[in-house]
């Protein structure tokens, strides 16, 4: 190793063995599989690294967002998300994750053409659709019928091919907002509306939802405009867990309608993306600013979550929730004042004063506010997940292309520390020794 070298490795003793190893720090990593020299003896296998929900674990390189934590910075391709959230649109800002820069007005035109163009879907999505309970939650429809695309695109199974990558990329884009809108008229018994292409995609998302018996359904300015800025600020979140899931699910080269289907499953969960839906049911059982005291006691007790508070990588205030606050108030005054919203603020302050949360670093995090917003804009609970697929598609796509084309990746596949059982041999069913059932308890099926 040269001396330069040296200056950039790190120096392990194995206290095992005696024998110390210079591992190369690069970009302020160590490579794991550098540890698989580390050996107790000849059979063992080699250190590995034990991280159980990948808190200090690079999975790859990445050029799309930039976060720090600590100072409450999100940055996509290098643009504060403040200036993104002020000045551009939520599809400029799709092409910006996609391609690495902001489109010149022609390349945008022809962006949004291409998107447009691919807005509608077959009409036997229409069809297994009805197939789905009339009280299917939203998510669950959207996770069966991103999948299913993949069975009208054989051609997406190409992933090697540019155009074929970039054909499937507009239709995901394309297609999303319609079926996450004919999810929610399913569970209405509404007819689904044809997408409206003289309208801004967020606007013709909220036609495809709310249109009623009206001729041309025209979006209330301000709250298409809020909508647009709600799904710039979810589009791209680097490493999460959806993303990780699209990365991981995508790593075996499988098509990326399974591969962005598996986001949105793993978008689903609440302490992910459900996370605004969890934040109303809170709200809700809190009942009134007087309980709130004793909520946060239980909580500190252990009892459950302030849902909407926290995140794996903000210590410090989410960047996007300030943004979401000031959009919450710009649409109240359209829509009247949410109820919810005096006890949020409320909630919010005793926590920020509250010294577990304090010592923790629970700040609100995006979903604290959103839900609220979703809520005076007519959106129901079981929606607000789906609102966060639909802007955070760009950035699965951008993640997924970005994996696709990195020489370095490999098919997703940890390793464990295996706890179990020592080899045994088979033994007949009737030399096993009998287990005790409780049947009253657990009925004949369960054991
Ligand atoms: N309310 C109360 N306590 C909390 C909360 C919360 N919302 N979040 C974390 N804590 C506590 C934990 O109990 C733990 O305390 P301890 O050290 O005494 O055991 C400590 O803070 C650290 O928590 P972890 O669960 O280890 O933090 P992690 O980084 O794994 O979890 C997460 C992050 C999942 C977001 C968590 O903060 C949480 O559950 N928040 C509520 C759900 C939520 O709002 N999710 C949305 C996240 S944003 C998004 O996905 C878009």
């Amino acid at each position: 190793m040269s001396d330069s070298e040296h200056r950039n490795s790190l120096t392990i003793t194995d206290n095992r063995t005696g024998k110390s190893y210079e591992l190369p720090i690069e970009d302020g990593t160590i490579r794991s599989m550098d540890l698989r020299q580390i050996k107790a003896s000849d059979e063992d296998f080699g250190l590995l690294g034990y991280d159980p929900g990948y808190l200090n674990t690079a999975s790859c390189k990445s050029s799309i967002t930039y976060i720090d934590g600590d100072k409450g910075i999100l940055r996509y391709r290098g643009y504060p998300i403040e200036q993104l959230a002020e000045k551009s649109t939520f599809l400029e800002t799709a092409y910006l994750l996609m391609k690495g820069e902001l489109p010149d007005k022609e390349r945008l035109a022809v962006w949004t053409y291409n998107i447009r163009y691919h807005t509608e879907v077959h009409t036997n999505i229409t069809k297994f659709m009805e197939g789905f309970r009339y009280d299917a939650h939203p998510m669950g429809i959207l996770v069966g019928t991103v999948g299913a695309l993949s069975t009208f695109y054989p051609d997406a199974k190409d992933i090697s091919h540019e155009e074929s990558r970039k054909l499937q990329v507009r239709r995901l884009l394309g297609k999303i907002p319609t079926m996450a809108a004919m999810s929610f008229r399913h569970s209405l018994g509404l007819p689904y509306v044809a997408p409206d292409t003289e309208l801004s995609y967020t606007g013709n998302f909220l036609s495809m939802m709310f249109k009623s018996m009206e001729r041309y359904y025209k979006p209330n300015p301000v709250l298409e405009h809020a909508l647009d800025v709600l799904f710039i600020l979810h589009a791209d979140h680097e490493q999460n867990c959806s993303t990780n899931a699209v990365r991981s699910v995508g790593s075996s080269n499988v098509d990326p309608y399974s591969a962005i289907a598996a986001g949105c499953a793993a978008l689903y969960g609440p302490l992910h993306g459900g996370a605004n839906e969890a934040v109303i049911h809170m709200l809700n059982e809190i009942g009134s600013i007087d309980r709130i005291p004793a909520f946060i006691k239980s909580v500190k007790e252990g009892s459950g979550r302030l849902m909407g508070f926290g995140h794996r990588v903000y210590k410090n205030y989410d960047p996007r929730a300030k943004i979401i606050k000031e959009i919450a108030f710009r649409v109240f005054e359209e829509t009247g004042k949410n109820p919810l919203l005096d006890m949020a603020l409320e909630l919010e302050r005793i926590a920020l004063e509250d010294d577990y949360f304090v010592k923790r670093k629970l700040y609100p995090n995006v979903d604290f506010y959103s839900g609220l917003i979703y809520q005076a804009m007519g959106f129901p609970t079981e929606m607000f997940p789906v609102l966060f697929a639909i802007g955070r598609t760009p950035g699965w796509l951008a993640q997924w292309i970005e994996q696709v084309k990195d020489p370095e990746q490999k098919i997703a596949r940890p390793r464990q520390i295996y706890l179990g059982e020592e080899c045994r041999d088979f033994m007949p069913i009737e030399a096993r020794p009998k287990k005790i059932v409780d049947e009253a308890k657990f009925g004949m099926c369960r054991i």
